[in-house]
């Protein structure tokens, strides 16, 4: 096992009703700014109940956080911030809301250009402000991590940044609050777990069994309850299992003491910067292609992902491997999924772009090994045509 250290100190409050609890969690006198993004908090009643438990406290409110939130939206927030002397933010939403709060939290104490976190993945974020979080959709694990993603939308940049000051405080999960929404996002939300999952346990063996047994646990409970969190929107167990194993599987556990690729997410996040794909969809794409272009240095956990999450155990290792990747594919496509860049009206001319803006963002040598080159992204991409 590789070394590692472990730090998360998020506060998890699960269950129903959970909402309520704000008045305890937020203190008494801190000076509130609520984040949120388009109408759903308010339509589904939750930006309510977060008005009615905060009480008296000095409460101002930001809308209109977009999904992959834009720096040019969040910097109105920084304002707004610095302006009125706000010292809590409590985001309500999904990842977009979530990052964007992190964004602010940490752009309001910055000195100089915001957008420098980005470009520099947060190394020079020192302070930030406490936050929360009411999750309203389960998919990113952003309540329980220190990462955020950040799109520029002048020049389609989408960058990520990481930063021991940006976990949240609290975050409130009430699986309730997933009732409300679009199959869409369901779906979204259950690739986009996955994917974290196979990001941290699909690369190369290194004694970590505690973590893989783990990981695979997390991916069997997502093709166990993928149908009936799509078909029984209001099953609670079913998303409630949903909402703890998106954070879960991306909170920072199982990807302690083991290699990591992600390199499917930052091809994937050229994807949504330049065509405005949704980002699980952008994975969906990615994903099966890039275990294929990978095969011979995945291959030991290709084969034990196989035996072990889709209990493929007769033909050679590559008649397994083609199957593994096969039911990876087709499990996403029995959401709704699309897995190919024609399923989004993509063709070629998608690949040049997405390859040139890795080149510009730096992303050239990708994955655990660091061997995924532009060249490597655009036989990827070829591929998922
Ligand atoms: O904007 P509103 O009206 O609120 O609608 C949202 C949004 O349109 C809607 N929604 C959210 N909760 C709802 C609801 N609709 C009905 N009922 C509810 N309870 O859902 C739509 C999508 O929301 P969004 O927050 O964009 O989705 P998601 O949680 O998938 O977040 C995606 C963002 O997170 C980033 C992605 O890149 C993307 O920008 N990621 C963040 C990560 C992290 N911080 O660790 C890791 C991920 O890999 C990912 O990159
Ligand atoms: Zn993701």
């Amino acid at each position: 096992m590789q070394s590692f250290t472990f730090y998360n100190p998020t506060q998890i409050i699960f269950g129903r009703d959970k909402v309520a609890e704000l008045a305890h969690l937020v203190p008494a006198s801190a000076k509130v700014l609520i984040l949120y993004g388009g109408a759903s908090a308010e339509k589904t009643g939750t930006l309510a109940e977060v008005r009615a438990a905060l009480g008296d406290r000095v409460v101002q409110e930001f809308g209109g956080i977009e999904p992959n939130p834009t720096y040019e939206t969040l910097m109105k927030a920084v304002e707004q911030v610095q302006r009125e002397k706000i010292d809590f933010l409590l985001a309500v939403g999904g990842g977009s809301v979530i990052d964007g709060t992190k964004f602010v939290a940490a752009a309001a104490c910055f000195e100089g250009d915001a957008w420098d976190i980005l470009l520099q993945h947060g190394s020079n974020v020192t302070r930030a402000l406490p936050f929360g979080t009411v999750l309203t959709l389960p998919a990113t694990g952003s309540e329980m991590n220190n990462g955020a993603v950040v799109t520029r939308k002048a020049t389609h940049t989408k960058l990520a940044f990481m930063s021991r000051h940006v976990f949240p405080v609290f975050s409130v999960l009430d699986p309730t609050k997933t009732f409300t929404l679009p199959p869409r996002q369901i779906a979204n939300g259950i690739v986009d777990a996955f994917v974290h999952t196979v990001e941290q346990y699909l690369t190369y063996p290194v004694q970590g069994l505690a973590q893989d047994r783990f990981a695979e646990g997390l991916l069997q409970t997502l093709i166990e309850i993928a149908p009936k969190a799509l078909a029984e929107p209001e099953d609670y167990d079913t998303r409630a299992n949903l909402m703890w194993t998106a954070t879960l599987a991306l909170n920072g556990l199982i990807g302690a003491g083991v290699p990591q690729d992600w390199a499917s997410h930052m091809i994937g996040h050229e994807l949504t910067a330049l065509y405005g794909i949704d980002h699980a969809r952008t994975l969906a794409i990615v994903l099966p292609s890039l275990l294929n272009a990978q095969r011979n240095t995945k291959r030991a956990k290709l084969l034990q992902y196989a035996e072990r999450v889709w209990h493929l155990t007769s033909g050679s290792d590559d008649e397994r491997i083609d199957a593994a990747i096969a039911r990876t594919r087709a499990f996403f496509e029995s959401l709704g999924i699309s897995t190919r860049l024609s399923g989004y009206d993509l063709g070629s001319e998608a690949v040049d772009a997405v390859v040139k803006q890795l080149e510009t963002h730096g992303m050239t040598r990708l994955g655990e090994h660091q061997d995924i080159t532009p060249q490597v992204s655009r036989t990827i991409l070829e591929a998922a045509l």
